[in-house]
Order: structure tokens, then C-alpha cells, then sequence
């Protein structure tokens, strides 16, 4: 009760694109009556109601958002449909602000302090009991929903972050392991069977990499593949866990600031071919993405300038300056903002291009440069012609990420522009901004612009 439920949920749902459903609001509709009036008949039936529509809502095909009133996990059927089909979030709120907002209301069960404290105590373990996640905001909510857990210090409790009771393996690659890998035992406890390790990079994502990591696994169907690391790591052992006996569930606990704001994030994982990237892949979500910002304190500057140029081309999707942010924020705002882009379109095949803004300029910078680029640089230089192209203002990359044009072969940049897979006719479909925070999808502009801006970049 106050804790903000119909609020947050209203919110929520919207930021998800699906239906919102208030439980008090349909038990009125259904019953033609008011909560307190209800009440006034007696509670048991008021209950009763509750309980009845709780099952109706749980057990729809449909994805929804729903507000639960404060005392429908009374009810032991509600509980055990929360458990089964839902995903259940805690809006944690002290005792002290939830009675500030309540009192003097008509709510029947808020009438005195006394008994409003008595029943939160009551039935906080109730709460305590179905939480699959505590959340205090619509980001909070939204990376519940989508399974992402942005603790500091979260790596040290993945004994209980971890899903399920089963064998664990660990997939790391030799760096992370030297500095994580210990912990990450620790906190698995016996749990934790074997760990292998992948090579460092973007070598991890090979066909051999995979090959030796399928032969290496002895997960059985109920065992979870925990990936530690950066993207490369995330990429690699998600496909491994999409596959290795037609799939085992996995953890992602990214440890690069790439991972935790974008590669953790979306369920899609791939191999590169000699051909290109990530040409072999599947959409597998993990059961659970741990972030834990603490791990970035390790993490070499140039790795920290790949992630912040994802972190400015969120913050222009989001019409928000999360660049400016303390980077445990800006891992949780810009993580949660991915996850929803996600969560509307998991198989990117509608708005999820937006998260490509910048990107097939960086593509073809990075192919043109034999992929020796740090991919951060080349999205600083993709956002610049974004920016340009959609007649915005550069200031922000300008001056967060300092872009300067990289000396490649500008036919070979060119060709590679051509050949990027967003190609439709001959003519490069462009994610661009009509306002930050306004993407404009799909855009198609004169070839010789798309040229020009491309030109631009190169130089030195
Ligand atoms: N699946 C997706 O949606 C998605 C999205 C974006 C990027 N990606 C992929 O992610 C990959 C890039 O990931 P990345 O930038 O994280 O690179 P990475 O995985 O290669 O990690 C970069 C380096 O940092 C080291 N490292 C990682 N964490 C560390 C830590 N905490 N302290 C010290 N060193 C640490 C690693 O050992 C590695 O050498 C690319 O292959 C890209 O295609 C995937
Ligand atoms: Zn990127």
C-alpha cells in the first residue's frame, strides 16, 4: 500500500509497450462497487474477488504489466501463479513514506498508523517470499522484466544470483579469470564444476574457440553456463550455451563497460566467419544478467572509451545526457534503456535498429582499417556523421568522446558502407535522429551525402 504500484506499473507498461492492468481498478469494474465498499461487505469476499481475478490476470497468453493490491499475496494460489508465470517485482519502500502517502485516504486498511505498521510487518514476508527482484523506479522495473541485476559488489552474492539449484560452469577468458575468476568460485560455492577459458578478444567468437568449448562442457540439461568477461566472452559462451545439448540456460556477468550498457544485454549471441561478424549467432536470453560496476574499476582506459561511445549513442536515443551521469548510473540507465528497446522487439525486427545508430559508419571504418580500430573510436566517428546527417548539433560527441578521422583507404570504406547488411537496393537505410531522443529509422538520403559524410571521417 503506497508504494507506488499503480504509478510505476502505469509507467512501466508503457515503457514496455504492453497492456497495464490495476487489479483494484478491474476488481471495481467487475464487481461494481469501490474497495471500500466492498470492504464495508467484508473482507473474505473482497478477498475472494481478488484472489479470482489475480488467477484471470496470472494466467493470460498475453504479456502485461499488472499492480497487485498490497494484500493479494494473502492468497496461496496467487503466490504459487506469481512463482510460475510471472515475473514479480518488490517496490521496496519504507514503512515511514508508505504511510505518508496513505494516510487520510479512503483506503479501508489504512485507517490507523498502528494497524497500517502491523500489517506491513505482517506481510512483508510474503512479499519477501515471491520478489523475483526489488525495484524503486521504472528503470528498476524494466531491467527486472528483462532479468538484469545492476548491483555493486553483485559479482561477490552470484551464489544467489545465479538461478536454480544445479552444476555450474564458468566461461572466461585469461585476463578476466586472473582477476575475477577466484571470486566467482567463491561466491558459486560447490556449485561451481569446471571453468574454461576462452582466447582473449575477439578471437574468442572463432569456429575453432567454440569447437574446443563444446568439446570441453559436461553441463547437463539442468546445469547453467555462467560467461564472465567482456562482449567477446558474452558472444562466445551465450552461443555455446545456445547450442551445447540444444541449449542450457546461462548467466551473463559482463565485466567491460560495452557488456554491461550493450553485449549482455538483448540475448543475441555470434561467432564471426572469415567472412564477417557475427555471421554465425542465436537469440538465447540469459536466465539472469549480473552487472556489477565495480568490476569497470580494472578495466584499461582504451576499453573504458569503446564502452563510453555506446553509453553517448544511448543517451542520444534517450534524449537524455546519461554521459553525464557517476558510472554506476550510467551502467544502470543506459542498461535498462537497451533492455526495454529489447524487450519490445527481441528479434530485431522493428525498432531495435535504432541501437545501430552510428553504426554502419563504424562498420565500414573498421573493415576499411582491417578491423585494427578500437570499435569506441569508430562509433565517435559514426555518431559524428549521425549527428551530421540528421542536421544536429555534434557538440556532445565533440566533447565527450574527442572523434578524429582515422587514415584508411576511402574505396575500401566506401565498398564496405555498400556491402553493410541494412543495404536495401543499392541505397544504405540509415538509423539517424530526428531530435535526440527521437530516432528516425530506415532513413534514405542521396548517396553522394551518405558519401560526403563518410569522407569526412578519413583523413591523417
Ligand atoms: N550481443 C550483442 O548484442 C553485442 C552488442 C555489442 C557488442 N557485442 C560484441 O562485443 C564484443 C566486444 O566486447 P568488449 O568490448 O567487451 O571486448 P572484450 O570482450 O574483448 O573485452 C576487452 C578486453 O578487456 C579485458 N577485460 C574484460 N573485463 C575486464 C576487467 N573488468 N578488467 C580488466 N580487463 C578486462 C578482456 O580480457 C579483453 O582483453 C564484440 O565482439 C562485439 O561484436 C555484442
Ligand atoms: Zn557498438
Amino acid at each position: 500500500m503506497g508504494a507506488g504500484k499503480s504509478t510505476l506499473g502505469a509507467a512501466t507498461a508503457q515503457r514496455l509497450g504492453r497492456r497495464f492492468l490495476d487489479l483494484d481498478v478491474e476488481i471495481e469494474r467487475h464487481t461494481g462497487s469501490s474497495v471500500p465498499e466492498l470492504f464495508e461487505r467484508g473482507e473474505s469476499e473482497f478477498r475472494e474477488v481478488e484472489e479470482q481475478l489475480a488467477a484471470w490476470a496470472l494466467e493470460s497468453r498475453e504479456l502485461i504489466v499488472a499492480a497487485l493490491g498490497g494484500g493479494a499475496v494473502l492468497s496461496a494460489r496467487t503466490r504459487e501463479l506469481l512463482r510460475e508465470r510471472a515475473v514479480t517485482v518488490l517496490l521496496d519502500v519504507e514503512v515511514d513514506r508508505s504511510w505518508e502517502r496513505v494516510r487520510g485516504s479512503d483506503r479501508p486498511l489504512a485507517r490507523t498508523e498502528q494497524s497500517f505498521r502491523r500489517l506491513y510487518d505482517e506481510r512483508r514476508p510474503l512479499y519477501e517470499e515471491v520478489a523475483d527482484a526489488r525495484a524503486h523506479d521504472v528503470d528498476g522495473v524494466v531491467l527486472a522484466a528483462g532479468g538484469v541485476h545492476v548491483e555493486l559488489g553483485g559479482l561477490e552474492r552470484l551464489g544467489e544470483l545465479v538461478p536454480g539449484t544445479g552444476a555450474v560452469e564458468i566461461v572466461s577468458d585469461a585476463r578476466v579469470a586472473g582477476i575475477y575468476g577466484m571470486d566467482v568460485q567463491l561466491a558459486l560455492g560447490a556449485r561451481a564444476r569446471a571453468s574454461h577459458e576462452l582466447p582473449p578478444g575477439e578471437a574468442a567468437k572463432s569456429v575453432e574457440s567454440l569447437e574446443a568449448l563444446w568439446h570441453a562442457l559436461r553441463l547437463e540439461r539442468g546445469g547453467t553456463l555462467v560467461a564472465l568477461g567482456g562482449g567477446c566472452t558474452t558472444d562466445a559462451a551465450g552461443f555455446a550455451a545456445a547450442t551445447y545439448v540444444r541449449g542450457v540456460a546461462w548467466v551473463a556477468v559482463p565485466t567491460t563497460l560495452v557488456g554491461q550498457v550493450d553485449a549482455a544485454i538483448g540475448g543475441k549471441t555470434a561467432i564471426d566467419l572469415a567472412g564477417g561478424k557475427n555471421l554465425v549467432g542465436a537469440f538465447h536470453w540469459p536466465v539472469r544478467t549480473v552487472v556489477d560496476p565495480a568490476t569497470l574499476e580494472t578495466l584499461p582506459e582504451q576499453e573504458h572509451a569503446n564502452g563510453l561511445a555506446e553509453v553517448v549513442k544511448t543517451g542520444l536515443l534517450a534524449g537524455n545526457a546519461l554521459w553525464q551521469l557517476p558510472v554506476e548510473e550510467q551502467v544502470r540507465r543506459c542498461a535498462a534503456f537497451k533492455t526495454a528497446v529489447c524487450l519490445r522487439d527481441p528479434h530485431d525486427r522493428g525498432e531495435r535498429a535504432q541501437l545501430n545508430l552510428g553504426h554502419t559508419f563504424a562498420h565500414a571504418l573498421e573493415a576499411a582499417a582491417g578491423f585494427d580500430l578500437p570499435h569506441g573510436r569508430a562509433v565517435a566517428l559514426g555518431l559524428l556523421a549521425a549527428l551530421r546527417l540528421s542536421g544536429l548539433e555534434t557538440t556532445v560527441v565533440d566533447e565527450v568522446l574527442r572523434p578524429e578521422p582515422v587514415p584508411v583507404d576511402r574505396e575500401r570504406a566506401w565498398a564496405a558502407l555498400a556491402r553493410d547488411k541494412k543495404v536495401v537496393g543499392g541505397v544504405p537505410r540509415l538509423t539517424l535522429l530526428e531530435a535526440p531522443g527521437r530516432p528516425r529509422l530506415g532513413a534514405e538520403l542521396p548517396e553522394a551525402d551518405i558519401r560526403a559524410a563518410l569522407d569526412a571521417l578519413i583523413g591523417g
